[in-house]
């Protein structure tokens, strides 16, 4: 049985009870692309309505920090398989990531992107080097280093993010990436450190993104994830925010506060 990469819809109602355990008044999602202390990109999954349920995790990140907005991955989210979304992704994660360089990359302002299914997918291609994949289509290059490293802006703007902050993206969580590869330090979840995702990337694609972005991912993958880990268990997909969010969380503030 081939799957594609399957909605959070079937579950809503779970994500939804975990949301309304968050304290309202503090955890208030901003939509918003002010340079705030923390802002959070959201790449939803395929056929979420925005933000998506990765909005849970946005929640105890915005309680967590003072002066955090969001942004939208604004993309089709439809099926990979049978629309141009996923090459309609990576184009806009370029563009969005491009711009919260340039208007930000100056200031204190801290990104964190958090990227579910098809959306870890574009987000991590973005960085990696996308397609090279019958379904994915021919490979795609990864972001300059002037925008995923911040290279060239470090050195103009030496007393914002400095040289010691140099990468655009200070933390990024994906929760059951399409292209999960095995055995990379920064996977997370039980057993899943021998398992590969439905779209396996190219050897070099997971050298660069491990070599370059590895110290800023965490990347979660649940035992029997048919996406992710090649299985054949679909709630295994739908259940992250159950699951990680807490733990995702506590790893985002430590990095947060490590970049203060
Ligand atoms: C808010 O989210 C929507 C998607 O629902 C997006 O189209 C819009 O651009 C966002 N606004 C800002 C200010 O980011
Ligand atoms: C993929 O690459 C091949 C060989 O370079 C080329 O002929 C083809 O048009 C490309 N396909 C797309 C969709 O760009
Ligand atoms: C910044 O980097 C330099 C050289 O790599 C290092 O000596 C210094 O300790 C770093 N500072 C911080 C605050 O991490
Ligand atoms: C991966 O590791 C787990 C736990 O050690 C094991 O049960 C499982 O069979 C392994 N799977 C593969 C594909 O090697
Ligand atoms: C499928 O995954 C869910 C969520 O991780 C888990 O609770 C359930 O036991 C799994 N089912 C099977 C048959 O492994």
């Amino acid at each position: 049985m081939r799957f594609s990469i399957l909605a959070g819809h079937l579950l809503f109602g779970v994500n939804l009870v975990s949301a309304t355990a968050i304290e309202r008044t503090t955890s208030e999602l901003v939509n918003s692309t002010a340079c705030s202390n923390v802002h959070i990109l959201i790449a939803r999954g395929t056929t979420e309505s925005y933000p998506g349920s990765l909005s849970t995790l946005a929640e105890l990140i915005t309680a967590n920090n003072k002066d955090t907005t969001y942004e939208n991955l604004v993309y089709p989210a439809t099926d990979e398989t049978s629309t141009d979304s996923y090459h309609i992704g990576k184009t806009v994660v370029r563009k969005q990531l491009t711009s919260f360089v340039e208007r930000c990359g100056h200031s204190d302002s801290k990104l964190v992107v958090l990227a579910y299914s098809q959306g870890a997918m574009v987000i991590a291609d973005t960085l990696a080097g996308g397609g090279g994949d019958s379904t994915l289509g021919n490979m795609t290059d990864p972001i300059s280093f002037d925008i995923g490293k911040h290279s060239k802006i470090a050195k103009f703007y030496a007393h914002g993010r400095g040289a010691n902050r140099s990468d655009a993206v200070d933390a990024l969580v994906l929760y059951g990436d399409p292209r999960h590869a095995p055995y990379q330090p920064y996977n997370q979840g039980l057993n899943t450190f021998n398992v590969t995702g439905k779209y396996p990337r190219a050897e070099f694609q997971v050298q660069h993104l491990t070599d370059n972005y590895g110290h800023m991912i965490h990347d979660f993958c649940n035992v029997g994830d048919p996406v992710c880990a090649s299985g054949s268990n679909i709630t295994a997909h739908m259940v992250y925010p159950d699951i990680w969010d807490q733990t995702a969380a506590n790893w985002v503030q430590s990095v947060l506060e490590k970049a203060r």
